[in-house]
């Protein structure tokens, strides 16, 4: 039974959190709130604590997981010695949403965390119950995102509870996660700073610290296999769509967990490029030919254009005059879809600006690359 501890962030019950910290040392699984989403903890050294992750998410053995640190002191045992432009990124984004690749610690976590490579991804979250737990456990904590695998990351407990209840073996409920999506994934490579994940922090406000700054191929903005075809249903058939698998296969995202299929609602969702009004027309268009075969349809709108839909859903994800509150939002409105029933779905896109950049990762993850443009 999944025990769940309520909390306060702004006033933490350090005696709730002892308990969920006495948990992590005795290797048990405890899903915690972070200022991206909520993370599915375990003490990163022990292989029969972290297995339970595995178990309990249904993840690939041969995708690392992030180890999150409470204090600059415990990345001595984690890491060999490190240059001056990591040192620069921790100083300028830790406590926060980066997550940075170094060399590991022969032996010093699990090589479950590690996946057999030979670096480890390391994290100081800015949340004060994650900050306080990790402290509390007294060991590096290696946390993914506390969802069952291929559903999208909880940004509530709500969301770990629909996911893992009775998998694991406690919750501490610190209300609504920050950021809304995962950190930025970074490796180190001489003076270049290269993205493997886009995420709460922007490559704007990475070129602030790194001179050169680079994309892993699967995380470039625009890499959706987007062509300029009017109309034209970009990626559709499943023979494609394996293709575009096998394709991000061949050419080896150094993120490993960047070439599964994630973030998918059961419904089908296309995401719509293109035009205000080339865009609302398809989509109204598509969503009247949907209903009129019964299908129950949902939009994933902006508020900018949500009321020129009458799909059966029209969920709201935020302002484009904000991507910040539409990040916050996305995770929950696709579970909304999945919870309502919803069987098509269009999403408007954004631009990829600021954390747009993120956000249009993950809206074409979640629409399995099916792209259309208006
Ligand atoms: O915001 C976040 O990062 C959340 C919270 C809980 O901290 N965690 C999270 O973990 O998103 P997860 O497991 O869902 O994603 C970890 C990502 C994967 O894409 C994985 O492949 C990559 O980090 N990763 C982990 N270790 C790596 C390594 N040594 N080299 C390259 N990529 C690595
Ligand atoms: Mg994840």
């Amino acid at each position: 039974k999944t025990i769940v501890w309520q909390v306060n962030a702004s006033m933490l019950d350090i005696n709730k959190l002892e308990q969920a910290a006495q948990l992590l040392r005795e290797g048990g699984t405890v899903a915690f709130p972070t200022e991206t989403v909520y993370g599915l903890g375990a003490d990163a050294r022990s292989t029969t604590a972290v297995e339970r992750i595995f178990m309990a998410k249904g993840r690939p053995a041969d995708n690392p997981l992030i180890v999150h640190i409470a204090d600059l002191s415990q990345l001595d045992e984690l890491a060999l010695p490190y240059g001056p432009l990591a040192k620069r990124l921790m100083d300028r984004f830790w406590p926060g949403p980066l997550t940075i690749v170094l060399p590991v610690s022969p032996g010093a976590v699990s090589p479950r965390v590690t996946a057999g490579l030979d670096t480890v991804a390391v994290r100081m979250p800015a949340h004060p119950v994650a900050l306080a737990l990790i402290a509390a456990a007294g060991c590096p904590v290696a946390a993914p995102s506390a969802n069952r695998s291929g559903r999208p990351s909880p940004t509530q407990a709500s969301h770990v509870l629909a996911d893992l209840d009775n998998r694991i073996d406690g919750i501490v409920d610190g209300g609504d996660a920050g950021v809304g999506l995962e950190s930025t994934v970074v490796e180190i490579d001489g003076e270049i700073v290269r993205i493997l994940r886009p995420g709460g922090i922007t490559a704007e406000a990475l070129r602030e610290v790194a001179a050169y700054l680079e994309y892993d191929s699967v995380a470039a903005p625009g890499n959706d296999d987007f062509s300029e075809a009017d109309g034209a249903l970009l990626i559709a058939e499943s023979e494609k769509e394996s293709e575009k698998d096998s394709k991000a296969a061949a050419s080896a995202p150094r993120s490993p967990g960047m070439k599964y299929a994630h973030y998918a609602p059961q419904g089908l969702m296309q995401l719509v490029k293109g035009q205000a009004p080339a865009v609302s027309a398809y989509i109204q268009a598509e969503v009247h030919a949907a209903r009129a075969r019964g299908e129950l349809t949902g939009v994933l709108a902006f508020a900018e254009q949500a009321a020129t839909y009458d799909a059966d859903h029209v969920l709201v994800v935020g302002s484009l005059a904000q991507l910040e509150t539409a990040a916050h939002g996305l995770y929950a409105a696709l579970r909304a879809f999945d919870d309502l029933g919803v069987q098509r779905i269009w999403a408007e896109a954004c631009p990829e600006e600021g954390i747009g950049h993120a956000l249009m990762n993950r809206l074409v993850k979640a629409a399995g690359h099916r792209i259309i443009k208006a």
